[in-house]
């Protein structure tokens, strides 16, 4: 494969990235996938804060601050490019500020387009001592377009059909169940119909159901080494879809570089950022790990 841009290949560059992203070169990635510190949760350096986005005493300040910053990276996402945006919601005094709405509310008047709302569901979420609430177990995943024509893969990214399998309620077209080399489709078709026409073949694709927008994924083993790690399994299916092998992903908040960790996985280059050295540093080595693997690309 052709080293078009070696300085950015699967590095992990070290500052602030409302300063370096207008370093980058521009309508040059394919895909940011990225999840940046969620208001007032948490400080990441261990020293002065330096130019750390979350840490702002106003939300105000916040919502600003994240504008700055998806500003420019929608000037080095490609035309056909996606943004995926992960982020959780923060209470103060015993209110929830909805603040992943607010980000994407804005983001919309900045000209983004919000094609989907995507629940990051945790099973194993850690249980809270709240008594007057429900206990927390989501995220959200927004996914932003550019333009309204985008690269996005479906088929890289279905779910098995369930309508007809034994968790269904759905009366009929279960008589493939315990058939050998059945389909849901081959039963219903075989039975009464709830289909005008009777084509369930038609209506259920081969490789499985459009991917839905509750995504159940547990959270990870890598979370010793930083706080806020989030799953290779939740950054896959935004990989897959957004992306071919060989294309280019960033990650404007790499953290310990799990964008940067999957993409390589699959064969894609990644570019990232972080503001905090020690996390800068984890990032590139587990990517340089990887790297060194032979017959990565
Ligand atoms: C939620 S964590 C990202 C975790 C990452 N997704 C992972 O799986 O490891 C957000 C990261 O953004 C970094 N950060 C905070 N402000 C930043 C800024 N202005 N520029 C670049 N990185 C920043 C923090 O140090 C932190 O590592």
């Amino acid at each position: 494969m052709v080293n078009e841009h070696p300085v950015l290949e699967n590095q992990v560059l070290l500052g602030d990235c409302s300063q370096l992203l207008s370093t980058l070169p521009k309508t040059f990635f394919q895909a940011i996938i990225t999840s940046p510190p969620y208001f007032g949760h948490r400080q990441y350096s261990d020293d002065a804060p330096l130019n750390e986005i979350g840490r702002e005493t106003h939300l105000d300040d916040y919502l600003q601050r994240l504008l700055r910053v998806f500003a420019l990276a929608q000037t080095v996402l490609r035309d056909d490019g996606l943004l995926w945006l992960n982020l959780g919601d923060t209470y103060r005094d015993k209110h929830l500020l909805g603040v992943p709405w607010r980000v994407a509310l804005a983001l919309q008047d900045q000209g983004w387009i919000l094609r989907s709302d995507i629940i990051w569901h945790k099973p194993n979420a850690m249980p809270s001592s709240v008594r007057t609430r429900p206990t927390t177990d989501h995220e959200y995943i927004f996914m932003f377009s550019k333009s309204e024509n985008y690269y996005y893969d479906a088929d890289a990214i279905r779910e098995p059909h369930v309508t007809f399998t034994g968790q269904s309620r759905m009366k009929g077209g279960r008589k493939h169940l315990g058939v050998r080399n059945s389909t849901p489709e081959a039963g219903k078709n075989g039975s009464n119909s709830n289909l005008h026409n009777g084509r369930w073949d038609q209506a259920f694709h081969p490789k499985g159901r459009n991917k839905r927008t509750v995504w159940s994924i547990p959270l990870g083993k890598f979370r010793g080494a930083h706080f806020a790690v989030y799953p290779e399994k939740l950054v896959e299916p935004c990989l897959l879809a957004s992306t071919k092998q060989g294309d280019y992903v960033l990650d404007p908040f790499a953290g310990s570089g799990t964008t940067g960790v999957v993409a390589l996985k699959h064969q894609r280059y990644f570019t990232g950022i972080e503001l905090v050295k020690k996390y800068q540093v984890m990032a590139q080595l587990r990517l340089d790990e990887l790297v060194a693997q032979p017959n990565l690309f």
